[in-house]
C-alpha cells in the first residue's frame, strides 16, 4: 500500500511528548486559553514574520472573521477562484456578501489575470487569493490591478504554511492585509482535530479579529460587535506547537518529492500542473484524460490518490446563478485532476513505482 498521506507516521517522533502534554493540560484544567495557545500565536507569527497571529476554531472560521472584521457593506463584491474548497467562498455567502467567481489559468491553481481584470467591479471590496495546493498566488501582480482602488487582499493560505512567494520575497501570509490558515490534520501543519489560524499586520483589524472570534469583546463580560466563539483549544495549540518544529523539514521533503515526480513522470497523456519556485506543495495534481484509467490501476495496485476537487465551485448546488456560466480552466481541473500521494515520508522507491505505473499507460 503506498499512503496518500500517513500523519501516524509522520508525527511518531512526536507521540510521547503529545500524549504527556494533553496529560499536563489534564492535571491542570487548562483545556481553553491555557498558555499553549498565546505560544502558538506568538511563534506562528514569528514563523511568518507576521505582527499578529490570532488562533481560532477552524479555516473556515478564519476566513469568515477575517471578512467581517473589514465591517464591509451589504453586497459588496468579494471575489474567488472558480477552484478551491467550498470554505472560500461560503464565508462571504454567510456574510450577506456577494460571491463573484474569476476562473483559473490553464494549467495552474491561480487566478486567470485577464479574467480577474474583467470581473473586478465598482463593489469589489475584497480579492481571496488562494494558495491552493501549496502554490503562491500572483499576489504582486493582483496588488498592480487593484493600485488605487479601495479593494483587500485576503490570503486563503490554508494549505501553504511556510510557503514563500519569491516575486515579492515575502512569506505566504505575511503579504496580504489578511490571511488565514486551516489545521485541519491532513494540512502541511495539522492539529488532532480542528483549528485555524489569522494573520495580519494591520492593529485595527487584529483588534477586530479578536473580539469577533471572542464572541464580540476582548472583556469577557462585555459585548461590543455581533461575534461568535471560535477558539484553538490547549490540546490543539500543545499539539500545533510541538509540530511546527518539523514543518520546515516536511515541508522540503514534499518538494524533494514533487522534484522526483516531475523528472520521471514521462507520459504524453500525463500532464503536471505548473507550480512555482516557494510552493509547499500541499498537493501534486496530475491532468489527464485517462484519470479514470489511472485511478483503476491505482486502486489495483492499493496506490492510495485523492482530488482536489471534483467539483469546481460554480458547479456547486448552492450557486445556481453560475450552473450556465462556464468556467473553462477551474472545470477542466476538476474534471481530468488527480493528486498524488505527497506523504513527506514516501520512500523513493514508492514515489519511484508510482511514476512507472503512470508511465506505462
Ligand atoms: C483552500 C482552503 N480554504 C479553507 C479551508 C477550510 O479549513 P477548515 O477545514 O479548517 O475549516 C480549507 C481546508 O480544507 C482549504 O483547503
Amino acid at each position: 500500500m503506498i499512503k496518500f498521506f500517513d500523519i501516524k507516521k509522520q508525527d511518531k517522533k512526536f507521540h510521547n511528548k503529545i500524549l504527556s502534554k494533553i496529560n499536563n493540560i489534564i492535571l491542570n484544567s487548562t483545556f481553553i486559553d491555557g498558555k499553549e495557545v498565546s505560544s502558538f500565536e506568538e511563534k506562528f507569527k514569528r514563523f511568518c514574520n507576521v505582527k499578529h497571529c490570532i488562533t481560532v476554531g477552524n479555516g473556515t472560521d478564519a476566513l469568515l472573521i477575517a471578512l467581517k472584521s473589514l465591517n464591509l457593506k451589504k453586497d459588496s463584491e468579494v471575489i474567488v477562484p472558480a477552484m478551491t474548497w467550498k470554505s472560500t467562498a461560503l464565508a462571504p455567502l454567510n456574510l450577506g456578501l456577494k460571491v463573484k467567481l474569476v476562473d483559473t489559468e490553464k494549467k495552474s491553481s491561480n487566478f486567470d489575470l485577464d479574467d480577474l481584470k474583467k470581473k473586478i467591479s465598482k463593489d469589489t471590496r475584497v480579492i481571496i487569493v488562494v494558495h491552493l495546493y501549496g502554490n503562491p498566488g500572483d499576489i504582486k501582480e493582483i496588488k498592480k490591478i487593484i493600485k488605487g482602488k479601495k479593494i483587500h487582499i485576503i490570503e486563503d493560505a490554508a494549505q501553504a504554511h511556510g510557503a514563500f512567494d519569491f516575486s515579492l520575497k515575502k512569506k505566504i501570509g505575511s503579504i496580504g492585509d489578511i490571511a488565514c490558515f486551516s489545521f485541519y490534520p491532513g494540512k502541511n501543519l495539522g492539529a488532532y482535530g480542528d483549528g485555524g489560524c489569522i494573520t495580519t499586520n494591520n492593529d485595527r483589524f487584529n483588534k477586530n479579529i479578536r473580539m469577533i472570534k471572542n464572541l464580540g469583546s476582548l472583556d469577557k463580560y462585555d459585548c461590543e460587535v455581533p461575534g461568535i466563539n471560535s477558539r484553538l483549544d490547549t490540546i490543539q495549540a500543545a499539539i500545533l506547537n510541538l509540530k511546527l518544529k518539523d514543518l520546515n523539514k516536511n515541508n522540503k521533503k514534499r518538494v524533494k518529492i514533487a522534484k522526483i515526480y516531475k523528472r520521471n513522470i514521462v507520459n504524453n497523456k500525463i500532464e503536471i500542473l505548473n507550480y512555482k519556485r516557494g510552493c509547499v506543495y500541499h498537493q501534486f495534481i496530475i491532468l489527464s484524460k485517462i484519470k479514470k484509467k489511472i485511478i483503476e490501476i491505482f486502486k489495483k495496485e492499493k496506490i492510495q490518490f485523492a482530488q482536489h476537487y471534483p467539483i469546481s465551485i460554480n458547479k456547486l448546488k448552492i450557486f445556481k446563478k453560475y450552473q450556465n456560466k462556464t468556467f473553462k480552466n477551474s472545470e477542466f481541473l476538476s474534471k481530468f485532476g488527480l493528486s498524488l500521494p505527497i506523504d513527506p515520508n514516501l520512500k523513493h522507491h514508492q514515489i519511484l513505482k508510482v511514476c512507472q505505473i503512470l508511465n506505462k499507460l
